[in-house]
């Protein structure tokens, strides 16, 4: 009798220990982020554009080369949207944006560099632009409200991401049932654009990457004269990876 109760004790410290090193083993309640890729689906990923070269984002020569009017015009904002510049660096279109969606709309300006959201800060201060709310995200996490947005612009920002699985599935759940994501991306097909290849995507290349996690083309404009613009809506027949 001694001799089972002994066993028995033993063998309730041995599940203790058991448990216990499990629960070293176990995550931290809140989950790792995962590291970096350095190549998501055949391409390598660019390096993040720092903010000491922001002048570039507003250079004078921006509108002419890259007909921001005809982009913005083609995102058909209204007064009233909800909508997101994405990666907006120090907020070139984050400004625009907010103009066309007064009233009574708003932009959420996402950047994963406060030093950007500081110098957007002092932009919208100069325009009177008082409708912009800015967030800092991470890498995985942009940070944005469920299910709320009509659109969110990603301008020369997607070709960077190096959680892009994360990032998309993120996009996906704060957009509305028929918000869009606006992608624009220099053309990797065009060698007359004058970018380096890191920074262009092909249409091929998204065509492989943005369906993949949830997202189908609803529409595209081929009217930029360096860039693709490519709306993207959620797919709500993926079945996920
Ligand atoms: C080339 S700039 C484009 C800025 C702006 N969209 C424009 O067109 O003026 C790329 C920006 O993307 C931001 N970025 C890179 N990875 C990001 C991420 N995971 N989430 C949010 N922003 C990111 C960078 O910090 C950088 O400001």
């Amino acid at each position: 009798m001694r001799r089972f109760s002994t066993m028995r004790v033993a063998a309730v410290w041995a599940i203790f220990a058991a448990c216990a090193a499990l629960r070293a083993d176990a995550p931290a309640t809140k989950p790792a982020v995962p590291p970096p890729l350095t190549h998501y689906m055949g391409r390598e990923i660019a390096q993040t554009m720092h903010f000491s070269g922001a002048e570039w984002l507003t250079r004078e020569s921006r509108e002419r080369e890259e007909d921001c009017r005809t982009l913005l015009r083609e995102l058909g904002l209204k007064p009233g949207m909800v909508v997101c510049d994405l990666g907006c660096g120090n907020g070139f279109y984050t400004l625009k944006m907010a103009q066309l969606v007064a009233p009574g709309g708003k932009v959420l300006a996402e950047e994963i560099q406060p030093e950007m959201l500081d110098m957007l800060a002092e932009r919208a201060k100069e325009a009177k632009v008082t409708n912009v709310q800015p967030i800092v995200g991470t890498t995985v996490d942009p940070r944005l409200p469920e299910g709320k947005l009509d659109l969110i612009l990603v301008v020369d920002v997607y070709h960077e991401l190096d959680h892009p699985r994360e990032m998309l599935a993120a996009i996906r759940k704060s957009l509305k049932a028929d918000g869009r994501m606006a992608l624009v991306e220099f053309r990797a097909e065009d060698p007359a654009v004058p970018i380096k290849p890191l920074h262009k995507m092909s249409k091929r290349q998204i065509m492989k990457e943005i369906p993949a996690n949830g997202f189908k083309l609803v529409r595209e404009f081929d009217g930029l004269p360096w860039q693709h613009l490519m709306f993207f809506q959620r797919d709500e027949a993926w079945k996920g990876n």
